[in-house]
């Protein structure tokens, strides 16, 4: 466990959580009690502080709301069958918060903010995480460039916050997914790897298009040739071919380097399947659906977990899949959700006990 800093906690006169209705949480709409907040200011991080969750009062020339210097991660919290709280694999994510820090020129988090921070957050909180199957706690870390001036050049003061949103399921139903041809999400030398605002902003056109047509999300292709699959909206993406599970690899910088994306690795080479992770083109991907050898397709996420793809259309050609027969992802996610409620060993040793 790390040191904690010196972190000022002011705790809510009432608790919202009686106004909670814990059978309809839809993802993202609801927040707990309390957030974190810290400043960094003259080359050091500041104003710690847990206090009770509330608006910001920002001037209207803050760096981030003109050009975007903003990043984020997203972690959940679960309970345990007995009661016990955990947060999943928050090391990952606060590793991979500050490779996208770097990327979009912004200061380090120390871990004693983030990750002592995050666990004294929840703990105060931990009423908040629901006991439902597939619901969860979701943890948003997220900093911005809190400079007030307009002029393109990295902000020399930012802002650092957590806040807890309890959540169920955020796609619950299998998806169909359009091949994007036209938008691009990343290039090469670009900032798809990292999580930062704009490569969501980015993409909202390319989703409303494909919402337009009928389809719940778009398959993005990398932006040279539309040849290559990168990932589904907001998830990391898997072909099961053959007896091969393959994903796209990291090589490029143009795709989220996952936490869900890594369980999966791990999961699917624990129930036997050789994984690949390679470029993998929508051509080769049609070959095997046209010899029969294209048996499932799924998205991982933090929000998503795991989803089930049953529709995947390209140009005019459709590939429907029988999903009620599937026996790969839903075994994943089973086993996912078991290990992260408690019911499946934890061998690898992602659950963070609070
Ligand atoms: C996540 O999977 O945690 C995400 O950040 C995706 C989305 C909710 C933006």
């Amino acid at each position: 466990m790390v040191a904690a800093m010196d972190i000022l906690v002011t705790k809510a006169e009432r608790s919202k959580l009686q106004d909670l209705n814990f059978d309809n949480l839809v993802f993202g709409r609801y927040f707990s009690d309390h957030m974190l907040e810290a400043d960094y200011e003259n080359g050091e991080w500041k104003n710690i502080e847990i206090k009770p969750y509330q608006p910001l009062l920002l001037s209207p020339s803050v760096v981030a709301l003109h050009y975007g210097q903003a990043i984020f991660e997203g972690i959940k919290a679960f309970r345990d069958e007995r009661g016990d709280a955990y947060i999943f694999r928050p090391i990952d994510n606060f590793k991979r918060f500050n490779i996208s820090a770097e990327r979009m020129q912004m200061p380090v988090v120390p871990e004693e903010i983030f990750i002592e921070g995050m666990r004294q957050l929840v703990t105060l909180d931990k009423n908040w995480i629901p006991a439902e199957k597939d619901h969860s706690l979701y943890i948003r870390p997220l900093m911005f460039a809190s400079d007030e001036a307009i002029g393109v050049r990295p902000s020399d003061n930012y802002k650092f916050l957590i806040m807890l949103s309890p959540t169920g399921p955020y796609y619950s139903a299998p998806m169909r997914i359009y091949v994007e041809e036209k938008f691009a999400r990343a290039v090469q030398g670009g900032v798809g790897f990292a999580k930062t605002a704009g490569n969501y902003a980015a993409a909202m056109l390319a989703s409303a298009e494909a919402k337009e047509k009928g389809y719940d999300q778009v398959l993005w292709t990398d932006a040279f040739e539309h040849k290559y699959v990168q990932e589904i909206g907001t998830m990391n993406v898997f072909f099961i071919i053959g007896d091969t599970a393959i994903t796209p690899d990291l090589e490029q910088g143009t795709i989220l380097n996952g936490v869900t994306r890594q369980c999966a690795i791990t999961l699917l080479e624990e129930m036997g399947l050789k994984v690949e992770e390679r470029p993998l083109s929508i051509d080769e991907i049609i070959d095997a659906y046209k010899a029969e050898l294209l048996h499932e397709v799924f998205g991982t996420g933090t929000a998503a977990t795991i989803s089930i793809i049953k529709e995947l259309r390209y140009k005019d050609f459709v590939m429907h899949f029988d999903v009620e027969n599937w026996k790969t992802a839903p075994t994943l996610k089973k086993w996912l959700m078991d290990i992260r409620e408690g019911r499946r060993e934890d061998k690898y040793g992602w659950m963070w006990k609070l």
